[in-house]
């Protein structure tokens, strides 16, 4: 694993979006987290487009999950979100970003569907999010770390944290659809990108816990290609801080 730590979610964001435009440029597929922890990464991709350094036209991306019981043109859809704060400000094509259908009345069948999309593709780099208590994707706590695409009940926390977008918490879908840690690891690279004290638990196990199903970001420890890159706040419980930004300096570029 690769640690970088920057002093807010703006630097954040513009160490992740130098990591990603490279693929880009390349038109490897793309797999978007949605949230508010990308939207820095997103903001500097927008800008580095809008420069001319980067074009998405060759990509497709897709989604890690969706809000069961949500239509794609509902406004609190992930399929919705990213397009507003994201693909339809540069030139991907609007038909190559893909997510699973949260509408479809089988949502194990809409599980099963876009896990066979994504068996036949190869993500070159991955970006991800992270949930107060370590989920990656929306596999909560006890997700297989190995799993597939599936159905996910969402924990009162996070139902709780993402209440912010809906008018109520009452709002909140009971479950998502999501890429399992399994999906997820599938992909060339991966860039995890967390701001704020509130990730800080949630960044220790993942980099320094034991590989565990209670802290399901900690499976990327198993991955030969990760990149986490945090804020200070995010980065404030690691134990060796210190030494990850000895190695971020050392690394041989
Ligand atoms: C969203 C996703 C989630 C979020 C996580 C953190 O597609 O997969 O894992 O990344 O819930 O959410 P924010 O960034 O809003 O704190």
């Amino acid at each position: 694993m690769d640690i970088i730590i920057r002093k807010d979610a703006q630097e954040v964001g513009k160490a992740a979006a130098a990591l990603v435009a490279p693929f880009a440029n390349k038109g490897g597929t793309l797999g978007l987290a949605t949230g508010s922890s990308p939207l820095s990464t997103y903001k500097e991709l927008i800008r580095l487009y809008e420069a001319g350094e980067v074009s998405f036209k060759e990509c497709q991306a897709f989604l890690l999950d969706e809000y069961v019981g949500l239509t794609r043109d509902d406004e609190n859809s992930y399929f919705k979100t990213i397009r507003n704060e994201f693909t339809d400000h540069i030139d991907i094509l609007d038909d190559q970003v893909f997510s699973p259908d949260g509408a479809n009345p089988d949502p194990h069948a809409a599980a099963e569907e876009y896990e066979a999309m994504l068996a036949a593709q190869s993500v070159a780099v991955q970006i991800l999010g992270i949930g107060g208590n370590g989920h990656i994707a929306f596999n909560e706590p006890t997700s297989s770390l190995s799993g597939l695409t599936k159905v996910q009940a969402l924990h009162p926390k996070t139902v709780e944290d993402n209440a912010r977008f809906f008018s109520s918490i009452e709002e909140v879908p009971t479950h998502a659809l999501t890429q399992g840690l399994g999906t997820l690891s599938r992909a060339q690279n991966i860039v995890l990108v967390a701001s704020g004290e509130g990730k800080a638990e949630a960044i220790r196990g993942t980099v320094e816990g034991p590989v565990s199903a209670s802290c399901p970001g900690s499976i990327l420890q198993m991955h030969n290609n990760v990149t986490i890159v945090i804020d200070e706040a995010a980065a404030s419980k690691l134990e060796n801080a210190e030494y990850y930004r000895l190695m971020e300096q050392l690394k041989l570029r």
